[in-house]
């Protein structure tokens, strides 16, 4: 069985939420609660590369809307890992409707209208390591552990 403590999740913070100055916030989030970042980094994506990530709601209503949204302006991308960072990852999201989801949630403290809903985790396991290889290369993932406090004096 996969070790959970090495679980990893793709965790993108969309247009608005780059706009309103909330990256820093929900790093913090991810920080303080003990996962471990292994990638980051700003990007604007293409259509297309939102539309392969976005694939499986290509029949939806709101696929239209939702593209037109998060090509609005750059994204930040991370990976984050550690123990059922998956299913945390979410709880620690709130619910994909903002109206539904709990104060002290990212989405219950930040915003109201799920068509500008913040973020983005990924909902499995297996999304996570699907997503994390569609928005980054081999190489921009690292692997790392904390020193031995040797920068301590
Ligand atoms: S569904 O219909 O149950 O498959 O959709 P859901 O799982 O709730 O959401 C999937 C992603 O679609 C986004 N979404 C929307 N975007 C814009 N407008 C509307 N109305 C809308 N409804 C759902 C939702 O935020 C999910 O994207 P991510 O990036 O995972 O947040």
């Amino acid at each position: 069985m996969a070790d959970k403590r090495s679980e990893r999740t793709f965790i993108m913070v969309k247009p608005d939420g780059v706009q309103r100055g909330l990256v820093g916030e929900i790093m913090k989030r991810f920080e303080n609660r003990g996962y471990k970042l292994v990638a980051c980094k700003m990007c604007r994506p293409s259509q297309e590369h939102l539309e392969e990530h976005y694939r499986d709601l290509k029949s939806k209503p709101f696929f239209p809307g939702l593209i037109t949204y998060m090509t609005s302006g750059p994204v930040v991308c991370m990976v984050w890992e550690g123990k059922e960072v998956v299913k945390m990852g979410r709880m620690m999201l709130g619910a994909t409707n903002p109206l539904e989801s709990n104060p002290g949630t990212i989405r219950g403290d930040f915003c109201i209208d799920v068509g500008r809903n913040i973020c983005h985790g990924s909902d499995s396991v297996e999304s996570g390591k699907r997503e994390s290889s569609h928005w980054f290369k081999e190489g921009e993932i690292q692997e790392w552990k904390p020193a031995e406090f040797d920068w301590v004096y």
